[in-house]
């Protein structure tokens, strides 16, 4: 494995595969399946996105084409096996990645990893919730925030790896309902915040920021 800094959120993610070596590994959000690529050939992989642009499905690969939500609602694909490794690059809006996060929870392995991408954005106008720039990361961001402030049980980083970071969830428990249960208020609470929160608050703590050195962050994913 490397030292030194990891560059982007593909090498981090790449890093996790050989790493991790997971069984069963859901991505939400495939598009033209670049990410998903990075899976190994012996791993199951599950890909959901409600308009996949994928030429060629891997063998190794079911590819869903519903919206997350749908998908949740009857995951057969699951096989009824728990996830190991799971990746949330969806709808770009926070409270819809909080309820992937938390239906991801609920089928994964207490020892899993929940990876959420764009949660370290670059400026407010790529944050903002109606896309109007090509590069965009949404609010994503606050789902951090509200998996910090209501699961203080989980473990939940930020590694700051270009372009916007990729958030690493561990210490699962997929039994805990507090993200459903509770969901109408963590809405009305992290609504609030917008993006002089993040720059006036301190980011770095907001988001769990932490260096994005293998050495740091391959005892948190492996
Ligand atoms: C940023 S792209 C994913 C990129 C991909 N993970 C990669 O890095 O190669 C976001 C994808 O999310 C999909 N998407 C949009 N709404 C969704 C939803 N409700 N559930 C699942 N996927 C959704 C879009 O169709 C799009 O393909």
């Amino acid at each position: 494995m490397p030292t030194g800094p990891v560059d982007s959120y593909y090498d981090l993610l790449s890093l996790i595969h050989e790493a991790r070596r997971p069984e069963l590994y859901v991505e939400i959000g495939v598009h033209k399946g670049d990410s998903l690529s990075f899976a190994r050939p012996e791993t199951r992989v599950v890909g959901v996105d409600p308009e996949p642009k994928i030429e060629k499905i891997p063998n190794n690969c079911t590819i869903v084409a519903q919206t997350s939500d749908d998908f949740f609602a009857n995951p057969e694909a699951l096989g009824g096996e728990l996830i190991d490794l799971s990746f949330a690059d969806g709808l770009h809006w926070w409270e819809q990645t909080l309820r992937d996060v938390a239906n991801l929870e609920h089928h994964t392995s207490p020892d899993g990893v929940i990876l959420i991408h764009d949660c370290n954005p670059r400026d407010e106008i790529t944050a903002e919730r109606e896309r109007t720039t090509v590069f965009w990361s949404g609010d994503v961001w606050k789902t951090v925030v509200a998996l910090r402030r209501y699961r203080p049980d989980l473990s939940v980083v930020t590694a700051d790896v270009a372009p916007t970071g990729l958030a690493i969830v561990t210490g699962l428990d997929p039994t805990n309902e507090v993200l459903f249960d509770r969901y109408d208020e963590i809405v009305a609470d992290i609504d609030q915040l917008g993006w002089a929160d993040l720059e006036s608050r301190g980011r770095g703590e907001m988001l769990g920021l932490v260096p994005t050195d293998w050495e740091a962050l391959g005892p948190i994913v492996a």
